[in-house]
């Protein structure tokens, strides 16, 4: 199959709709990452993109609207509390789990009774929604386990020849996967997935957010994760990731002496000076939105090192800072080394 990579002018949006309405698979740009999208309503399209993907059967997929009016037609029940975080964080970067329509086939919702859903503030993306009239389900359009996407040429890196089109929406604003959270009876909320909405402004919308176990530690197999994503060794490179938690000093005189030993360094911008192996960078220490956005990208330029292994500083951990340890930590195999 080619794939094609198009601007989304309107008449490569309505080409798009098109093979949408037929059944095929597209990837979309989003303000977080790139998505593997196809009709949520339409169980052998959904099939499609388990197959690009090489996904897990029982990781379920994000449910994409364009209207607060296409909300019931994917949700079967939504809570008070819901609409206020509609209000205040959609169009944007913040998924809700729900009880999900009769309308949402299995596949999409990995045999769940819930569904995952999004409304995000891509214009491509309402564009595509909009024009198809559908809902639209879209993991993120990387091969399974490896990092996400946020350039259309990483797409077409990981699908070509598996997806008949991309759309090039540029480089992803935010660069991080939406923030996953499920709410109960009460109207607190707890979180799955740390992203660019992040716990501190949900505590200025909600009395309690409980952070999830699974988003800092590793889940042991054969428990039951609230997001079944979490169970999956994800965004890794080839190359071994381990992440030191150690001091600028302590991590450039750790890695410096073991520069005989095929290993790189993944580091803030301006740290490289001091390094006697090759690196990477991913933004400003003091700036999360840049490490954000440079972080999958970075984790994709790792393996072109050409060593074994890849010792990454340890991020902060507060705002935007906690979904980027999230992702690096997954990257890492939850192999962290304290100096
Ligand atoms: O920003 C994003 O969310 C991107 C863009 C494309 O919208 N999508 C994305 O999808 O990251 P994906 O499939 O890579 O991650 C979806 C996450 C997984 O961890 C999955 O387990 C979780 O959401 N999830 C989906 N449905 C769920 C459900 N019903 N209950 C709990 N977790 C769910
Ligand atoms: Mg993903």
């Amino acid at each position: 199959m080619d794939t094609k990579v198009l601007i989304p002018t309107a008449e490569n949006i309505a080409y798009a709709a098109h093979l949408i309405e037929q059944g095929d698979v597209v990837g979309i740009p989003t303000e977080t990452v790139y998505g593997l999208a196809a009709s949520a309503f339409d169980e052998s399209a959904v099939e499609k993109i388990f197959l690009a993907k090489g996904r897990p059967q029982d990781n379920p997929l994000i449910v994409h609207i364009a209207s607060l009016d296409m909300l019931p037609l994917v949700a079967a029940d939504i809570p008070e509390t819901a609409k206020q975080l509609a209000e205040r964080f959609w169009p944007g970067p913040l998924t809700i789990i729900f009880n999900k329509s009769d309308r949402i086939p299995p596949a999409v919702t990995a045999g769940l009774s819930t569904v995952a859903v999004r409304f995000p503030s891509h214009k491509v993306a309402q564009a595509l929604i909009l024009k198809t009239g559908l809902p639209l389900a879209a993991p993120s359009a990387n091969r399974s386990g490896a990092p996400s996407t946020t350039t259309a040429l990483h797409v077409y890196n990981d699908m070509k020849g598996r997806i008949p089109a991309i759309l090039d929406g540029g480089s992803c604003t935010y660069g991080l996967e939406s923030t996953v959270i499920l709410l109960n009876g009460a109207g607190d909320v707890t979180l799955l997935r740390p992203g660019a909405v992040t716990v501190e402004m949900l505590k200025e919308a909600v009395p309690h957010v409980t952070i999830d176990d699974g988003v800092l530690h590793e889940i042991k197999a054969g428990t039951q994760a609230l997001s079944p994503g979490m169970m999956h060794k994800h965004y890794s490179p080839k190359t071994n990731v381990v992440i030191l938690d150690a001091s600028l000093p302590a991590f450039l005189s750790f890695v410096n002496s073991h520069a005989d030993e095929s290993v790189g360094a993944m580091v803030f911008d301006g740290e490289e000076t001091a390094l006697k192996v090759p690196f990477v960078t991913y933004g400003a220490a003091n700036d999360p939105m840049a490490q954000a956005r440079l972080l999958f990208q970075s984790l994709r330029a790792v393996d072109a090192l050409g060593v074994q292994t890849i010792y990454a500083r340890m991020p902060r951990r507060d705002g935007v800072g906690l979904a980027i340890y999230n992702r690096l930590l997954r990257a890492a195999g939850f192999e962290v080394i304290r100096l």
